[in-house]
């Protein structure tokens, strides 16, 4: 038996359009595939709707056919990919993802370019129509500026009687402000009816999933329309600009919500931070700032400012200053920059530092050591309480392999050492600054890798006399020949 209506409030299935060319983006990659706050526009679709929970989703497919399936089963794995060879229209498309399936719940279609709409919304629209009985329930916002929309027809009475394409649209229908936002909640089993009767008489020639909602109306079906809050949640990108601006708006939206669960930005609008982020509260973010990917940042880290986080987890009281981090962790309570740059496989320990103009990859740099100043450290696993001197470079690449240099525990590494890898350097060891250091260097022991110095006494007065440099030399004349012979 069937439930009666209202009754039923799951989800039986997803329908994501996203075979349009979106041509208006002059790009080589599909629309959908561009992307906001570190998801693709079709990327948060899915994403808001995974939060419904429906037993399956069926995206559309058609530009870009190839990239866009592997996108999505890459981030989408359980949904279906359907495809639209050629473009029909809405209701073709809906029609093509319906072929097979004989829905008896509910079915949602939405489009899969408005990073915007939220689980929350989406499932408000669903409550609307399970409520109301409906057999077709559209979300529709009030848009300051409805040119290209499709428009809200309502009786006298207010309730719905059909939605108007602009390019079908009288001068009387455009003046509506009430727009389609492309988002319908279905009876699946009246939808599989009523597409199947769509003709393609407008002035597109095309199949409007819109008219759908007529031709329930007509056949005795209730059919309403859901006014949304806020208008930006529906908004679509078809351009650059528009991507830009949903951008923006995602910005604002993902700062507010971390704001208001405790985390501190001074300056959001120059903080972008990608949807994919984790924020605890606490932390510090600093104008000029991006935190992108699954980055995670643990409790009293202070970002920025003018940092970039990729990937990076950044754990408890670390700070990070004018600085570029990818795929690195972070240690509590260590300090980074300001100009570090931290590359994929950086481990930094608690209470470690990498200081100013300092490039880390691929190498763990122990609790409490320090690579304070202008060095280069690449494939090298550094022990505990360790500090490289100034101008120390990891020498890991041989021009066609890269080796890995160990460092003990308390190591003390002299300025401009160059560390030539494969190479270990034990415990508790120094090298001398300005060595070269090729062999390994014992536990305790010093390295001194360089040549003894030698001073060519009054090289200066012979060579390049009338200098400003010899005329300072010749001042001191007598202790400069403090070893003249005769
Ligand atoms: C559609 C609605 C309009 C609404 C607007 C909201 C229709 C007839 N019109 O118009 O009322 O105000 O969305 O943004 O539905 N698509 C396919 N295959 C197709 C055609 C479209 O997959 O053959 C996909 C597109 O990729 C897009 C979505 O469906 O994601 C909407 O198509 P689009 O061409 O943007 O429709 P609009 O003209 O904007
Ligand atoms: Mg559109």
């Amino acid at each position: 038996m069937t439930p009666p209506k209202g009754t039923d409030s799951s989800l039986e299935c997803a329908i994501i359009l996203a075979a349009g060319e979106g041509t208006r983006m002059k790009s080589s990659l599909p629309k959908v595939l561009h992307e906001v706050a570190g998801r693709t526009l079709v990327g948060h679709v899915l994403h808001a709707v995974q939060g419904l929970s429906p037993q399956q989703i069926r995206v559309v497919v058609g530009s870009g056919r190839e990239k866009v399936e592997e996108h999505i089963a890459a981030i989408s794995p359980k949904a279906v990919t359907v495809f639209q060879e050629k473009r029909g229209g809405t209701g073709h498309a809906t029609q093509l993802a319906l072929a097979g399936i004989s829905p008896k719940g509910s079915v949602l279609v939405l489009a899969g370019d408005t990073p915007l709409l939220t689980t929350q919304s989406l499932s408000q629209l669903i409550s609307f129509h399970h409520n109301g009985g409906f057999s077709a329930s559209v979300m529709t916002a009030e848009h300051p500026d409805p040119t290209g929309y499709g428009r809200i027809i309502r009786a006298d009475d207010g309730s719905l009687l059909r939605i108007v394409e602009e390019k079908d649209a009288t001068d009387a229908d455009k003046i509506i402000f009430e727009v389609n936002s492309g988002v319908y909640i279905f009876d699946g089993a009246l939808l599989a009816s009523a597409i199947t009767k769509l003709t393609a008489n407008n002035s597109q020639g095309e199949l409007y999933l819109t008219d759908v909602l007529e031709i329930m109306r007509q056949a005795g079906g209730e059919v309403a329309a859901a006014l949304i809050d806020d208008y930006v949640e529906t908004l679509g990108v078809n351009d650059r600009e528009q991507l830009a601006e949903s951008g923006a708006y995602l910005r604002d939206r993902i700062n507010s919500d971390l704001m208001r669960a405790g985390v501190t930005i001074t300056d959001p609008t120059t903080t972008w931070i990608d949807a994919t982020a984790t924020i605890e509260s606490d932390v510090t973010i600093y104008p000029g700032t991006a935190i992108l990917g699954n980055t995670t940042i643990k409790s009293g880290a202070i970002i920025g400012p003018r940092t970039t986080l990729e990937s990076c987890t950044v754990l408890e009281g670390a700070r990070v200053v004018e600085s570029n981090c990818h795929e690195a962790v972070i240690g509590k309570d260590a300090q980074v920059g300001p100009y570090s740059y931290l590359r994929k496989g950086t481990k930094l320990g608690s209470g470690s530092k990498a200081g100013a103009f300092v490039e880390i990859k691929n190498s763990t740099v122990g609790d409490g050591s320090k690579v304070p100043h202008l060095s280069y450290v690449g494939d090298a696993k550094i022990g505990e309480g360790t500090n490289i001197g100034a101008a120390t470079v990891f020498v890991n690449y041989d021009g066609v392999e890269k080796h890995e240099t160990i460092v003990g525990d308390h190591v003390r590494i002299g300025s401009d050492s160059m560390l030539i890898a494969p190479v270990t350097i034990g415990d508790g060891a120094y090298t001398a600054a300005g060595s070269v250091i090729s062999e390994d260097v014992p536990p305790g022991a010093i390295g001194v890798g360089r040549s003894r110095q030698r001073n060519v006494l009054g090289w200066v007065l012979r060579k390049r006399s009338g200098t400003k440099s010899a005329e300072a030399a010749a001042r001191h004349a007598g202790s400069e020949n403090g070893h003249k012979r005769g």
